[in-house]
């Protein structure tokens, strides 16, 4: 990997390794040894990438997998928050390397999808643990972009961004990526600055009016996505016209049922 050649990117240190069980596993258990923070950790390959909700990621050579570990000092109920942030951070930078996705086939999908032609080409893991060395938050933040390929995934839309950026190698998406994050965790300043963070998300997310449908594990409610609250749970406005707040669940565009979206 030629990320060698960047071993700080926006001012941070870079561990790049050519394979690792899960960027997110490794960086955690790196942190919680008592390596200096904040780090990115990159791998080529993952052999056992984690996604949400226990699912796996892929991760096929080429793409990109990446964890940054930070200190955060924010209530724990508000790690989650990071989940957006990390979602504008990296939609900005994506849309820096390739000018082409405008803004009418790259959106988030809440919570943490990225999606290119309403197909899912990348996800974002939060993970955090308490630092026992001073009480404070460790969080460990992973992104996984299909760059240059995607897996066949039964019953769900997958796409990769690979084509449309041909010049854009692990190295210069980490770069954006760094950067992006330094910004938006700037904003997100340990919660106080979260309005602005949804004001930006739901700018770059499907709009407000589309029809999804959430999967809650107990239930499949269908609707229209009405934002976000300001505590960052998403708002469907059902099918009798009232709005329902959600705090997980998995979002699937109506547009195509039967094939989410992730
Ligand atoms: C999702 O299910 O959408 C989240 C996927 C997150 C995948 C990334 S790849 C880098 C980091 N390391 C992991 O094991 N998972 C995240």
């Amino acid at each position: 990997m030629s990320i060698d050649a960047a071993p700080v990117v926006a001012g941070i240190r870079v561990v790049a390794l050519e394979e690792t069980g899960s960027t997110n596993a490794d960086a955690m258990a790196r942190a919680l040894a008592g390596e200096a923070l904040p780090f990115w950790l990159i791998a080529d390959r993952q052999t056992a990438g984690k996604g949400r909700s226990g699912r796996s990621w892929i991760s096929e050579p080429g793409n990109f997998q990446a964890s940054l570990a930070v200190k955060v000092h924010c209530a724990a109920g508000q790690a989650a928050q990071l989940s957006l942030v990390a979602g504008v951070a990296v939609i900005g930078a994506i849309k820096t390397l390739a000018p082409q996705h405008g803004c009418d086939n790259l959106y988030l999908k809440w919570p943490n999808d990225l999606l290119v032609n309403n197909a899912k080409c990348g996800g974002i893991l939060i993970e955090t643990a308490s630092d026992r060395t001073d009480g404070g938050m460790i969080a460990v933040i992973g992104i996984g972009l299909n760059l240059v390929s995607h897996p066949e995934i039964q019953g769900r839309r997958v796409a990769h961004l690979g084509g449309d950026v041909p010049s854009a190698t692990q190295c210069t998406y980490l770069m954006a990526i760094a950067a992006a994050m330094l910004s938006a965790l700037e904003i997100w300043n340990d919660g106080a600055g979260f309005a602005q963070i949804v004001a930006r998300w739901l700018a770059a997310a499907t709009p407000v009016g589309t029809e999804v449908a959430i999967h809650t594990g107990a239930a499949r409610i269908e609707g229209t996505f009405a934002g976000l609250a300001d505590d960052g749970a998403l708002l469907l406005r059902d099918k009798s016209g009232r709005i329902q707040r959600f705090t997980f669940g998995d979002v699937e565009l109506q547009a195509q049922a039967g094939t989410r979206a992730e």
